[in-house]
């Protein structure tokens, strides 16, 4: 366990294979998810406040997250019948930020062993020893984990920004492109930097009217954003 405990995956690497018992049935990871983006996120446990309010919201949003082709997974090392009554209480009982009556359909894995936390370096001692950080882990349709977050047992995370990672990495991977601090879809795109002092110099000599050098290695283009989302989100 103590190896487990410590493994850290990291981005551009396999994610690491398991099966698991969820809330939806038995999953094999990630192979039951080929060909979709998946986030595998971690919650440090059942029945408390800051992991509810996360729910609920993860929940309200599945649908966005769906239609760009990407599915979710929750885990905590509780289980099984701690996040069944976990879910049903949500759905009955918690009105919050004018969200009610949420059900929760994407799978919640139990994990009281904690092997898959281990798998995935969700335990981390130094916050607790018996309950996983929120850790975020995105893996595109090959099973490739393309980004990782973590977060720390008090901090909820910005359901937003996950979104927006989402929209980022389809893009980057639909158009050749890079995306810039805080970019949204219909922000400028960055092209890939000139790999030759003859592109270097074409770069800087270019009249085209949707580029922009701001030196010969930070090139940005337009992208529009019904472009990307026509090619990203179904309708
Ligand atoms: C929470 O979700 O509220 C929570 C869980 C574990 C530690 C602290 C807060």
């Amino acid at each position: 366990m103590e190896q487990n405990v410590f493994s850290m995956p990291r981005i551009g690497e396999a994610a690491p294979e398991f099966k698991a018992v969820t809330t939806q049935g038995e999953i094999n990871f990630p192979s039951d998810y080929s060909g979709s983006w998946v986030i595998l996120f971690s919650h440090p446990a059942d029945f408390t406040p800051v992991c509810t309010s996360e729910f609920m919201t993860f929940a309200s949003m599945e649908k966005q997250f769906n239609a760009a082709n990407c599915k979710l997974v929750g885990l905590s090392v509780d289980g099984l019948y701690s996040h069944i009554a976990w879910l049903r209480t949500i759905k009955e009982k918690i009105e919050y930020k004018g969200m009610k009556n949420v059900e929760v359909t994407f799978p919640l894995i139990e994990d009281i062993t904690m092997e898959i936390a281990g798998k995935y370096g969700m335990i981390q001692p130094g916050e607790s020893n018996t309950k996983a950080v929120r850790a975020v882990f995105v893996i595109d349709p090959k099973g490739i984990i393309r980004t990782i977050i973590y977060y720390p047992l008090s901090l909820g995370r910005n359901f937003d920004e996950l979104y927006r990672v989402i929209i980022a990495l389809q893009t980057a991977d639909e158009f050749s492109v890079a995306t810039p601090a805080d970019w949204r879809p219909g922000d400028e795109v960055i092209v890939p930097t000139a790999g030759s002092c003859g592109v270097a110099k074409e770069r800087m000599e270019s009249k085209a009217e949707d580029t922009k050098c701001y030196d010969w290695f930070f090139c940005t283009r337009k992208l529009d954003k019904d472009t990307i989302l026509n090619k990203i989100v179904k309708k």
